[in-house]
């Protein structure tokens, strides 16, 4: 701390005294400078349709160098330049990038291709290739995080992350894979110090066996926005997630029944299944040996109206924060959790039933919620009975209000449609055996007085082929 203090103080004083020699040669160009730490050095929105030309930069503190919203379409390799840590070409319409671009930018932490339509072409096997370490032979990048979201990239050569060892953060997001063919598959297999995965919105709905079997640091994957009908397996076998978004899938139910469950990973401790159009239930064991699991996410899915007591039998022992806000539930059940051990949980937004079903919660949860989230309680809304309807639980748990139970109701409320049934259904039975009996007798009456006569009566089947009517009339003739 007390160093950085000291180098932002250098920093201050050698720019103020004028001396040029400790700015980037950049900023005596048309780039904006900004000091701090890092030194800030945007040749933004310029029109440059390549790099400048840049002299090896002897500048001594960290800085970060933006060229974004320019027409730059080749990266061409960047001189020695030891202390810059970020480097961002967004929103340009980069087509190749030479090879080992970015070898001589020893500390080069972070880059950004945001929106420049790459191609999977633009990842040729040199184009990220590092300066060689002569004890191992390897030449990896320095670089911790890479973005090149909003791209172009449908597929990927097998070499392509090949000098990606250092990488942890990967946000590949928004682009028309499809699908991970074996290429792409492989390429992927290259990251293996990868921390955080972020493959939304790709267009996939399936992930190839063993797609994240080499990922062993795995920790947060984001799949949102992608096509999965189901969970998809892989993730289960994934050791070492501990979080995982699969927000805005069109996945129907969560049940093992329809092999769209969890079963794994027994690290994951944050699991975000929300803004999911098609959700409709939840099954019991639908997360099944999540032995860490202490976050969940269910939210804003309007369909979902059915979540089983036991969908988190083997799961919900740790579990601390649960989210099922905004659904389409009516029912909750008391065995669905331990709401003792729970520190937060929001079921605001949902149409309740608040009947005597409900009552459990209106004492200790909804007193413990009072007391450590009262935020959380205010649109608790019932939507049944009738004479709850939009009102507020907590309200009506403290204004005494019945809870009446469903079969008292059907006692006492003269328009319950129950009796109602049973009696259509007697009288319709009624009828129908009465018909069957008059048609019977007017037919045995009638076939009496034409003299009924075995021998006489022609059968035929109507509507089949030829060959069955012909055996038909055979058998019959
Ligand atoms: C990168 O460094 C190597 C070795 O010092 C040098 O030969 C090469 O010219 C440098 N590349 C650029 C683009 O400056």
């Amino acid at each position: 701390m007390a160093w950085l203090l000291i180098t932002a103080l250098l920093v201050r004083l050698f720019a103020h005294s004028g001396a040029s020699m400790i700015e980037p040669d950049l900023c005596s160009t048309s780039c904006e400078c900004l000091q701090g730490l890092p030194f800030v050095v945007e040749c933004k929105n310029d029109d440059l349709s390549q790099i400048p030309h840049l002299e090896a930069e002897p500048y001594p503190f960290e800085w970060a160098l933006f060229f974004d919203v320019n027409k730059i379409s080749k990266i061409t390799a960047m001189p020695t330049t030891d202390n810059l840590i970020l480097l961002s070409f967004n929103d340009n319409p980069i087509l190749e990038i030479e090879d080992m671009a970015f070898a001589n930018l020893t500390k080069l932490r972070r880059l950004t291709l945001k929106q420049c339509s790459l191609t999977g072409d633009v990842f040729t096997l040199d184009a990220f290739k590092g300066p060689r370490n002569e004890e191992d032979g390897a030449d990896p990048l320095p670089l911790e995080y890479l973005d090149v979201s909003h791209n172009d990239i449908q597929s990927l050569g097998d070499h392509a992350f090949r000098h990606f060892d250092n990488l942890k953060t990967l946000i590949i997001s928004d682009n028309p894979f499809h699908d991970f063919d074996d290429t792409t598959s492989k390429a992927f297999g290259e990251l293996i110090g990868v921390q955080t995965l972020d493959l939304s919105r790709v267009q996939i709905k399936r992930i190839p066996e063993k797609f994240f079997s080499r990922m062993r640091q795995l920790k947060e994957l984001i799949l949102a926005g992608n096509n999965f009908m189901v969970v998809p397996d892989e993730v289960n076998y994934i050791q070492s997630l501990e979080r995982l978004v699969l927000d805005n899938n069109p996945i129907k139910v969560l049940s093992k029944n329809d092999k769209s469950y969890f079963h794994g990973p027994s690290q994951l401790s944050q699991l975000h299944l929300s803004y999911m159009p098609d959700l409709n239930k939840i099954d019991a064991e639908a997360f099944y040996n999540l032995d860490n699991l202490k976050v969940v996410t269910i939210s804003y899915n309007p369909n979902l109206n059915f979540i089983h007591k036991m969908a988190f039998a083997s799961s919900g022992i740790h579990l601390k924060k649960v989210h099922l806000n905004n659904n389409n539930l009516a029912v909750l059940d008391n065995e669905l959790l331990d709401w003792a051990a729970l520190e937060e949980i929001d079921i605001q937004n949902n149409p309740w039933v608040c009947d005597c079903r409900i009552v459990w919660f209106t004492k200790e949860p909804l007193e413990n919620l009072n007391a450590n989230k009262p935020q959380l309680t205010e649109y608790i809304i019932c939507a049944k009975p009738n004479d709850a309807t939009g009102q507020s639980l907590p309200y009506l748990a403290s204004h005494d209000y019945a809870f009446k139970c469903p079969e008292i109701e059907k006692v006492t409320n003269p328009y319950y449609y129950g009796p109602l049934i049973v009696t259509t259904i007697f009288v319709g039975a009624l009828l129908l055996l009465s018909a069957t009996v008059l048609c019977t007798y007017v037919l045995y009456q009638k076939s009496r007085s034409s003299g009924f006569s075995g021998t006489t009566v022609q059968y035929r089947r109507a509507d089949f082929s030829n060959n069955l009517e012909s055996i038909a009339e055979n058998v019959y003739a």
